[in-house]
């Protein structure tokens, strides 16, 4: 397990004062109640806790009794503090359209669209979907719901009907806030009829709040749908933050289970504030003259905790575009960088790995000398794209964060924290607040260098409360072997210094290109269509996305297999879930590796596939 170490450059020692990782680490461990208390201090509370955390497996109260409001935290707490004119979000658009909202425009913004909200009889507690493009009002729109208490269910725009009218009837929401289109590579896709075809069977949605880009103006239908604009206008310029309680639910995010429906994974509202300012200062040491950019959409937990809550709490200024990594050329990213002055940028290995594939000299041509520090989530960060990272971008002095953690985590867990040694293909260390450890399936430590699960130990504030109207599901998570941990069902292996390399799931979920995609949600949108009887899917190791789909398909008796039916069901599943769960590959076959009770054995479909050993088949049906 051994590779090459890269020590961080001196430069970096001022900014690793703010959190000398062992001394925090020790801070933590003396008195873990204290340190988390230290942490939340920092941010305003209309009342005070009783308490910090409430242990009562599997449920972790946080803050307990205290009363909040995050976006009095992300707005007003700056207004007081010198930044009312500062940049808070500089969004720049494809053809260069650019536009700015310092913190003084976006408290106006969101107090008006919470107003808004409220003119829809939007109270606390209230569900509200949000479907939009990655642009400032989709911002507006997540804080105006937090202002008045009610709960924002983000789906990425990217999702296709059925997937986006199982999240707003699981999460039962009310109000659906969308836009006419979303702009992309130079075109235009629609959102307005994937939100209409996923109202159908969504009795709860009262009113659909649309906003207008185009011109002409895209029809409202009467009665149910509303102009993002006028909604605006047409109300009082004042909305006070809504006290709500530290343990109310600020958030709920759907995430891919590995069996039936998504899951909606519950974050309430002060343990969730704390993890995200905490990690965004000290973990992306976010600083006051940074311009950072976050290359995740604001659908996905990367985007709430460090697109738009994190940055926010530290008052920083977030850098968000429309521009996708590879058009119109694979030099704009960086030309981005140039022309703004990135500080702190934080994407995603399969972006790191196509730029690989195209070459340095695209980089090459842009001045990164702005860059701090770099970061990487979502799949692991392997060394070649590490060392590409490092050398081509980071130009041998910028750290790099391989930040690990998950929706359900809500914050950065484990990574190696600036001023510290960086290895290659390994996250890093838990950061101070996190204990976490590689383990077997008993529950109990494994020696270094052996492969095992990654469990936490202990629970930390940004956790996820919940999974919606799930407890069952939200129980599976915290019972590991014979301990109380929580089972992150990843692999993972630790070498002696205690830094963890993570080796992919351990479960039925496929990351593809750093996305979260079910097998169960794939396998049953296909059988869905009418040729299909039977269907599995499996990950397949990919040189850039990490994983691609591969899916199996057993056809109806009579139906011919074609390549036309290869392309209908590819298009089937676009509709249905969006384009990243659509599978790269499509096999017709006759039958299906089954256990004797009938469960697909995945696994070994997917050791045929890749010409490997399937292990253990005595389960295996005749
Ligand atoms: O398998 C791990 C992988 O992404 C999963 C979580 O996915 P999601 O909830 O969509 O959140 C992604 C963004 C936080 C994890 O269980 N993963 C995430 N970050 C890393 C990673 N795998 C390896 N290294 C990482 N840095």
């Amino acid at each position: 397990m051994s590779g090459n170490i890269y020590y961080p450059d001196s430069s970096y020692k001022e900014t690793a004062k703010i959190h000398n990782y062992s001394d925090k680490y020790q801070e933590f461990t003396k008195d873990p109640d204290a340190f988390w208390r230290r942490i939340a201090s920092d941010l305003l509370w209309f009342e005070p806790w009783d308490q910090v955390r409430v242990w009562d497996h599997p449920f972790a109260r946080w803050f307990t009794n205290a009363k909040l409001n995050i976006t009095y935290n992300c707005l007003e707490r700056h207004l007081n503090n010198d930044r009312r004119n500062k940049v808070a979000i500089c969004w720049v658009g494809e053809n260069n359209r650019e536009r700015i909202l310092t913190y003084y425009q976006l408290h106006k913004d969101v107090m008006r669209f919470a107003n808004g909200l409220k003119s829809l009889g939007v109270t606390k507690g209230d569900r509200v979907c949000i479907y939009m493009p990655a642009i400032p009002e989709m911002v507006v729109a997540m804080l105006a719901c937090a202002r008045i208490g009610a709960v924002h269910t983000v789906v990425f725009a990217g999702y296709g009907a059925k997937a986006l009218n199982e999240r707003i009837t699981g999460s039962q929401s009310k109000v659906v806030i969308t836009a006419d289109s979303t702009v992309r590579r130079g075109g235009s896709i629609p959102l307005k009829p994937i939100v209409e075809e996923a109202i159908i069977n969504a009795p709860m949605v009262e009113k659909v709040v649309v906003l207008r880009t185009q011109e002409p103006k895209v029809g409202l239908l009467d009665d149910l749908e509303i102009d993002f604009e006028d909604l605006m206008s047409s109300v009082p310029r004042q909305c006070p933050p809504e006290p709500v309680g530290s343990e109310d639910p600020l958030f709920i995010l759907y995430t891919s289970g590995t069996t039936g429906a998504p899951k909606g994974i519950v974050h309430a509202a002060g343990g969730y504030m704390v993890g995200a300012y905490y990690t965004t200062k000290y973990v992306l040491t976010l600083q006051e003259n940074d311009l950072y950019w976050c290359t995740a959409d604001p659908g996905w937990i990367t985007g709430h905790t460090y697109g738009t809550y994190g940055p926010l709490l530290v008052g920083g200024t977030i850098f968000m575009t429309e521009y996708t990594p590879d058009y119109p050329d694979p030099g704009v990213w960086w030309r981005l960088i140039e022309e703004y002055g990135v500080s702190i940028f934080y994407t995603a290995p399969t972006a790191i790995r196509m730029f690989m594939k195209v070459g340095s000299e695209i980089p090459d041509k842009s001045d990164l000398s702005s860059l701090r520090i770099l970061g990487s989530v979502g799949e692991p960060l392997n060394p070649e794209a590490f060392e590409w990272f490092y050398h081509n971008i980071g130009k041998d002095h910028c750290p790099i964060l391989d930040t690990w953690w998950q929706t359900e985590t809500g914050m950065h867990m484990i990574t190696t924290m600036v001023g510290e040694p960086m290895k290659p293909g390994f996250a890093g260390k838990p950061i101070p607040g996190i204990v976490a450890d590689v383990v077997n399936d008993e529950g109990d430590p494994v020696p270094s260098g052996t492969t095992g699960f990654l469990a936490i130990k202990e629970p930390w504030p940004s956790m996820m409360q919940m999974v919606h109207q799930n407890e069952e599901r939200y129980r599976g998570y915290w019972n590991f072997g014979k301990y109380h941990y929580y089972s992150t069902n990843d692999l993972a292996v630790k070498d002696d210094d205690g830094y963890i390399m993570l080796l992919g799931r351990s479960d039925d979920i496929i990351i593809v290109a750093g996305h979260n995609v079910g097998t169960a949600e794939i396998e049953s949108a296909l059988v869905s269509h009418q040729s299909v009887a039977e269907a599995a899917a499996i990950g397949k190791p990919d040189d850039l996305k990490g994983n691609l789909i591969k899916a199996f398909v057993i056809l109806r008796n009579g139906v011919i297999p074609t390549p036309k039916l290869i392309h209908d069901l590819k298009y089937h599943v676009r509709m249905m879930l969006g384009p990243i769960s659509v599978p790269a590959e499509l096999e017709f076959v006759e039958t299906l590796p089954k256990t004797r009770s009938g469960k697909i054995m995945r696994r070994v479909l997917k050791a045929r596939e890749m010409g490997m050993d399937p292990g253990d088949v005595s389960t295996l049906e005749e």
